[in-house]
């Protein structure tokens, strides 16, 4: 691959000369996504049922056992934001919010020795001034009622602020939080939902 002739100062040089080549290209693709129309036929068209999903077998006789899809989801909070093809990817389900107002109770562990541990911790990942882009803060509440600290710490990310080496790059190559985002987890067109803070709200008041 071209990259190994490179050395570092070059690989580094190559991503920064991109990065606004990248910004500019994820917003003309996300506005023009925005602007096409949307094969929206109904609230439940990306629920397809088992016989239909390609994984399980319609020929089975048993199949009925299975709850399908819409049956279980369509009574969980909607998950509806972001633009509007955003709304027709994922299992279209706020699934933080199914477990805060109790529609959803799951068993935290199976040994009753498991030892859960929830850390409501927010991590402020940007550190620099990202002008118009809101800058990134991580919850570990929303993840550790779900997670166990070992899926992420410490082969994913550090127990330190910013020693990880985090990049969109990375992450829309499936790397760190693009591990379960897009692929278990609210996906990665829905940016307002980690680019959650303006960085005029914390930077310092200017002198009147
Ligand atoms: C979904 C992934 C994920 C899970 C699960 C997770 N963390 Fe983290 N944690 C992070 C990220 C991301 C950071 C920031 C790393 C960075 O900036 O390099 C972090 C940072 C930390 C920090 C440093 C905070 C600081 O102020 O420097 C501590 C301590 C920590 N985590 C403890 C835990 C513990 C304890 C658990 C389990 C209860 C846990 N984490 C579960 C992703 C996770
Ligand atoms: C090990 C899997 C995993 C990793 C890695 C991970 N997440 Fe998540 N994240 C989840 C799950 C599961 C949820 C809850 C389901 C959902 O909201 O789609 C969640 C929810 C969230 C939420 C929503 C909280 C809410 O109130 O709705 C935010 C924000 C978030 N993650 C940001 C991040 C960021 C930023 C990173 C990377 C630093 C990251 N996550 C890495 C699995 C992960
Ligand atoms: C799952 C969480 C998540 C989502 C969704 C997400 N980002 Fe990011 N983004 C991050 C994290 C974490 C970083 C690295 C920390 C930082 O520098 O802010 C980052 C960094 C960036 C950067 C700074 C350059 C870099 O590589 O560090 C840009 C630009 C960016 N994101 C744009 C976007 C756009 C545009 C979207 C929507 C298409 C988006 N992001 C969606 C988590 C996310």
């Amino acid at each position: 691959m071209l990259l190994f002739c490179w050395n570092i100062k070059d690989v580094k040089r190559y991503i920064v000369g991109r990065l606004p080549a990248v910004c500019i290209g994820l917003c003309i693709a996300l506005s023009s996504l925005a602007a096409e129309p949307v094969p929206v036929a109904s609230p439940h068209s990306n629920w397809v049922p088992l016989a239909q999903d390609g994984l399980h077998d319609p020929s089975n006789p048993r199949l009925d056992l299975l709850q399908n899809p819409a049956e279980a989801l369509s009574l969980l909070p909607p998950d509806l934001e972001g633009n509007e093809r955003s709304s027709v990817v994922g299992n279209r389900v706020k699934w933080v919010k199914a477990l805060r107002e109790g529609y959803i109770n799951p068993r935290t562990n199976i040994y009753p020795e498991t030892k859960i541990k929830v850390l409501d911790l927010d991590v402020m990942l940007t550190k620099r001034d990202t002008g118009e882009l809101p800058r990134v803060l991580f919850p570990h509440k929303q993840h550790t009622e779900w997670l166990d600290c070992s899926n992420c710490h410490e082969w994913l990310f550090k127990s330190k602020t910013g020693a990880t080496p985090i990049s969109m790059f990375a992450i829309l190559d499936g790397e760190y939080c693009g591990r379960c985002h897009g692929a278990v987890a609210f996906p990665l067109t829905q940016c307002q939902r980690c680019h959650s803070v303006p960085f005029a709200a914390q930077a310092p008041a200017k002198a009147q």
